[in-house]
């Protein structure tokens, strides 16, 4: 374990058993649809590398960039878009691939921008669900795991950029943030 982590939350033999049902129940619910997979970097890119290779239907796939945190752990409640979709969705099916859905501020705008552009539908996938923190109502489609509201980092998720090769879900050590809040 890294020396900087408390506690292993979700662990990589977790992750993926959950990431293979989410495949599987995503593949049935998308099966004869070729949704797009609109993965929101940085923090979902590993998470959609491994739920792409457990959709047995076929997908396509795009990038998105958004930022709603400085380097530190508040959010500003600003969400910036670095990157837009390169492909149409008019008429397409979405899938937003997300690490983590926490205050919602970053889904509600996401979600709110995409619907403009008249998708078919638009559904939400996020690995981690922290409920506790939500200031937005946001309708989470499919979830990995329901986790409390803990300082976590791994499996994409970041801490001032460091952390995110970690294979596991991770408690960051209180002392490496002192006194944030989480993302
Ligand atoms: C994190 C995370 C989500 C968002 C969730 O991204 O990856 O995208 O925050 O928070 P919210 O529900 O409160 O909006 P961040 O802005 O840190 O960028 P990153 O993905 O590049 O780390
Ligand atoms: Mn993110
Ligand atoms: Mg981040």
């Amino acid at each position: 374990m890294h020396e900087d982590i408390e506690k292993i939350l979700v662990s990589q033999e977790e992750i993926k058993k959950r990431v293979k049902e989410l495949g599987e129940e995503i593949s049935r619910d998308y099966k004869d649809k070729f949704p797009l997979f609109v993965c929101i970097l940085r923090g979902a890119f590993v998470f959609l590398a491994d739920l792409v290779r457990e959709v047995h239907v076929p997908i396509s796939v795009d990038f998105m960039a958004i930022s709603s945190y400085g380097g530190k752990t508040e959010s500003s409640g600003q969400v910036k878009i670095l990157k837009d979709l390169d492909t149409p969705i008019e008429d397409r099916h979405v899938l937003i691939v997300e690490d983590i859905v926490d205050t919602g501020l970053t889904m509600d705008a996401v979600t709110r921008l995409l619907k403009t552009r008249k998708p078919k539908s638009i559904k939400i996938c996020t690995l981690l669900d922290k409920v506790d923190r939500r200031i937005i109502n946001i309708k989470v489609d499919y979830y990995g795991f329901r986790i409390p509201n803990s300082f976590v980092v791994g499996y994409g998720l970041d801490y001032e950029e460091k952390y995110r090769n970690l294979p596991y879900i991770g408690i960051l050590k209180e002392k490496v943030y002192k006194g944030g809040s989480n993302n």
